[in-house]
């Protein structure tokens, strides 16, 4: 285990369980996770399917509560938050992109875009809107502001999804499979668009994936099993992140 411990710290999370339903047949999905997310870093959290892997994002990222156990963004502990309060924090914080890319299909690219901003009420000052424009161009997105979710390609939707999380400047991004839905190509597509944004603009994400591509753009892996982690990996070049990975595929 590499220590983490020079770098700033985004989301850590101590003593986290997580059991849904109750009675005779409760679901232990996280079974005691300590982490410290390492800020301006891409981590990845990987596992096979059910080993809590979403569980613990939808946990760090104050989507749902767990069961015991504490969770802080920086120094702002969101357990035991009001629901408005994380609600609002979310919004103002935090980025999410999912599989199912999460757009409304009745805007256009360019209000899907807009939309954090739209649901805060506020406008979109010159200085967002630049920089907005400037992630739009990055992503390749210019010529297809106007169209419709249902006129794009899955890979543009992803991007589309991934310009919306960055709009707001988020302290950290949390995508889960954000390539799960897309073909090998728009996949690497939208993973190296993740690197650039940790790389360039010191973003902090956290990525969950079944893919071994996606864990080679990682500073650092986490791998899970059973709700509890099991490995945990950081320090290395991409070569040899990818190697470990593929020598442990889920
Ligand atoms: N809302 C829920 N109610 C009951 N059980 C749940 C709920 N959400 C998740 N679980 C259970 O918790 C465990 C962990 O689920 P989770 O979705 O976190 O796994 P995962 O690692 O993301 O899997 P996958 O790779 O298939 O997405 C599973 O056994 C799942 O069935
Ligand atoms: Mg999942």
């Amino acid at each position: 285990m590499t220590s983490q411990t020079h770098l700033a710290v985004a989301v850590s999370a101590r003593g986290i369980t997580k059991t849904f339903g109750r009675g005779e047949a409760p679901v232990q999905a996280l079974r005691g996770i300590d982490l410290d997310i390492a800020a301006g870093q891409v981590t990845a959290i990987m596992g096979q399917s059910g080993s809590g892997k979403s569980t613990l994002l939808q946990v760090l990222a104050g989507l749902d509560a767990p069961t015991a156990g504490r969770v802080w963004l920086g120094q702002k502990e969101l357990t035991g938050l009001r629901d408005e309060e994380l609600t609002l924090l979310r919004r103002e914080r935090l980025g999410f992109v999912f599989q199912s890319f999460n757009l409304l299909p009745a805007l256009t690219a360019a209000e899907n875009i807009r939309l954090p901003f739209l649901l805060a009420g506020g406008r979109v000052t010159a200085e967002r809107q630049a920089w907005i424009d400037a992630v739009v161009e990055r992503l390749g997105l210019v010529e297809r502001l106007e169209h419709r979710p249902s006129e794009l390609s899955g890979g543009q939707q992803q991007r589309v999804a991934i310009t919306r999380a960055l709009a707001t400047r988020p302290e950290v991004i949390f995508a889960d499979e954000p390539t799960g839905a897309l073909d090998s190509a728009s996949g690497s597509e939208v993973l190296a668009l993740l690197r650039t944004a940790s790389v360039e603009d010191g973003q902090t994400v956290v990525v969950i994936t079944h893919d071994s591509g996606t864990a080679s753009i990682a500073d650092r892996v986490v791998r899970m099993h059973d709700g509890v982690i099991v490995d945990d990996w950081a320090g290395g070049t991409a070569e040899q992140i990818a190697q470990r990975v593929l020598g442990k595929a889920a």
